[in-house]
């Protein structure tokens, strides 16, 4: 439910193109686009009120179980084609992705930054996202290897205990951490602490109700959003005067220069940052909850991919030395998985 929420969510921005595109043959009824079925609600506010009134669970799913996977409605001012099936996703993704471009309502563009790349076209796009894949590439991730697997020894050792947990919770706390570090390296425990506290309201205020009143979800967010800005910055201030060159994230940002040779501004470098890690953590924690959901579904499987990684275990001393680049790439079952 996680998963189709969050592609929910996705799609809904993407679609509102497409919703667009249908109106726009509003002016001859013989060339009207056939739209699916579901409600716009009232003018203006749509079912915005619906749907912050309740679970949006409960909303996406009680409105999939009356108009079937394809349905509209109209939400933050903006009317959507809500798409909830593979194939659609597919279709709005891959297969015609080129009649699509992603937009966000401004309050979603407040909240990541206005200059973070997914808000742009052409040049300054383009160079954002070589720098950002670039970051992920595997000469940039080989070196994190022996970090990430100490973030997930520790993650296990604070799941030990045999208390209940969230698992998509759980990898959410997984996924920030080796975000923070490919972004920012291996950082002062205060700085990562603050990261975390600040992100988790933004996170939280992100899809809730826009309003500024103080003390709301959305309004505490925006100020937790600011305060990032502020650490950000801060770390930043310390790269230059220690005249750090790291190659992670932060890095490849603060030595970009575009074609006028001009290098990104505190608040680009900011937005963008906060952009990946909005990116980043709920796709990979739905994808690492599902991966654990089948594995626990299929007891053989599970038994035979322990034994591949306690060989690599044992081969490293039981763990004293620690995991490398070459054996990530030698677990032929686990991959598979
Ligand atoms: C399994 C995990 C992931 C899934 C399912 C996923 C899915 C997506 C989707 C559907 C899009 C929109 C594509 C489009 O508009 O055409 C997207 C964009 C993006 N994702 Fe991911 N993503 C994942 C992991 C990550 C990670 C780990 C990062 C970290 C760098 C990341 C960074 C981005 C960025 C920066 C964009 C915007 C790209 C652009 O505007 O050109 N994603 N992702």
């Amino acid at each position: 439910m996680e998963m189709l929420c969050i592609l929910v969510y996705l799609l809904l921005f993407l679609s509102c193109i497409l919703s667009y595109l249908f109106r726009k043959h509003k002016r001859s009824p013989q060339q009207r686009a056939k739209l699916p079925p579901g409600s716009m609600g009232w003018p203006y506010i749509g079912e915005t009120l619906q749907l912050y009134s309740q679970d949006p669970n409960v909303f996406f799913s009680t409105k999939q179980q009356r108009y079937g996977e394809i349905f509209k409605t109209h939400i933050l001012g903006c009317p959507c084609v809500m798409l909830a099936s593979p194939e659609a996703a597919r279709f709005v993704l891959v297969t015609r992705a080129h009649l699509f471009k992603p937009t966000y309502p401004k309050s979603k563009e407040h909240m990541i930054g206005q200059s973070a790349l997914f808000f742009h076209q052409g040049d300054y796009h383009t160079r954002l996202r070589k720098l950002v894949q670039g970051s992920m590439s595997p000469d940039a991730i080989r070196k994190l290897v022996p970090d990430i697997e100490a973030i997930a020894i520790s993650a296990l050792q604070s799941w030990a205990g045999g208390h209940v947990l969230n698992t998509f919770n759980e990898m959410k706390k997984l996924s920030f951490d080796v975000g923070i570090l490919s972004i920012f390296g291996r950082l002062d425990s205060y700085y990562r602490e603050e990261l975390k506290k600040n992100y988790c309201i933004v996170d939280k205020g992100y899809n809730s109700f826009t309003t500024k009143i103080p003390g709301t979800p959305y309004s505490n967010a925006l100020s937790a959003r600011k305060r990032l800005n502020v650490i950000v910055s801060e770390l930043i201030s310390e790269r230059k005067e220690k005249r750090l060159v790291e190659k992670d994230l932060l890095g490849s940002l603060l030595n970009s220069k575009d074609k006028k040779v001009q290098i990104l501004t505190n608040d680009q470098i900011a937005d963008n940052i906060i952009g990946v890690l909005f990116a980043a953590q709920d796709t990979t924690a739905s994808v690492l909850t599902w991966i654990l959901k089948y594995l626990h579904d299929d007891p053989k499987l599970l038994e035979a991919v322990q034994a591949e990684q306690k060989a690599i275990y044992e081969s490293n001393d039981g763990g004293i030395r620690p995991l490398t680049w070459s054996q990530t790439r030698n677990m032929p079952l686990t991959y598979r998985v």
